[in-house]
């Protein structure tokens, strides 16, 4: 697996090159902005696709931005799931965005599922790898370097809460409402990356994008979003359940591009999940 995480790596450095590039790109050119983005979407996909098409071991490749999986190599063992450019709306304001894929065996069932990796493009360039451990590094000098374990504690102090507050449920808003009420602090800036990696990062907290009355199934994707940082949440020591309390990494799916309610946290905060969603069983 380790030539996946390579080409990832690589992946990774030249989307950064290309986000600033863009970037550049894309003040020049105020007005026509949803072009720019949906190159840059396109361009991270297409690094992607190159880079891990090229890998032996890639059975198939499914892309949020292609309706359906390609096949590489039919002597191949791995099925990678990735979203090339998460967020990718938030970069003309200058916030941070991702990319996140799901290596998987045999299917894109969740419990086939063996390993994760995102990437963070803010001021700096860092990429969290889980295999049997949460691994975080650092991209200086053209390489990755080894910065810490990600470990989440039992309790955090950040709630970050997804989706359209119109369109919650009623005991959503109270699951919310009560963790403000206990003093946990808003922090969401609406990139799952970045948001997801500060709980990582700051040990604890609580991240949701849940089902609303207007998408019962919620946003995020099984496959190339949610699956992915289930995995990296459970080797940190958290956790990621979905609206009936289940495990995210017992989920199965149909479509690559099926969506599910989901919560990733530490422990307090998803026993806190479990305690409100009960009622509607
Ligand atoms: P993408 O840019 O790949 O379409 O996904 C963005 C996702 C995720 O990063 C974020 O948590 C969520 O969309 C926010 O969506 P809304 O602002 O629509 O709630
Ligand atoms: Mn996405
Ligand atoms: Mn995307």
């Amino acid at each position: 697996m380790q030539e996946i995480f390579q080409a990832i790596k690589r992946s990774a450095a030249k989307i950064a090159e290309a986000i600033h590039q863009e970037e550049r790109g894309y003040s020049h050119k105020k007005n026509s902005s949803g072009e720019q983005q949906l190159k840059l979407d396109i361009l991270s996909d297409e690094i992607i696709e190159n880079e891990l098409g090229a890998v032996s071991s890639v059975k198939v490749l499914a892309s949020e931005e292609k309706s359906e999986p390609m096949l590489i190599n039919g002597g191949g063992r791995y099925l990678i799931g990735y979203d090339p450019l998460d967020g990718s709306s938030l970069v003309d304001v200058n916030l941070s965005v991702g990319s996140i894929f799901g290596i998987y065996e045999e299917s894109f069932d969740a419990p086939n599922l063996i390993a994760a990796a995102y990437v963070v493009y803010g001021p700096r360039v860092e990429m969290v790898i889980s295999t049997v451990k949460a691994e975080r590094f650092l991209l200086s000098d053209g390489e990755f370097s080894f910065v810490e374990e990600l470990s989440l504690g039992e309790k955090g102090k950040i709630n970050a809460p997804g989706g359209t507050q119109k369109e919650w449920f009623a005991h959503h808003k109270e699951l919310i409402d009560s963790l403000f009420k206990e003093g946990y602090r808003l922090r969401y800036s609406g990139g799952m990356v970045p948001d997801l990696h500060q709980i990582l990062v700051k040990k604890g907290g609580l991240f949701s994008y849940p089902g609303t009355q207007d998408r019962p199934k919620g946003k995020l994707r099984k496959v190339f979003e949610v699956f992915p940082f289930a995995h990296v949440f459970e080797k940190a020591g958290g956790y990621a359940i979905d609206d009936r309390g289940e495990r995210i990494l017992s989920q199965r799916v149909n479509n690559v591009h099926e969506t599910t309610p989901c919560f990733f946290g530490s422990k307090y905060e998803i026993e806190t999940v479990k305690r409100f969603y009960e009622r509607t069983k």
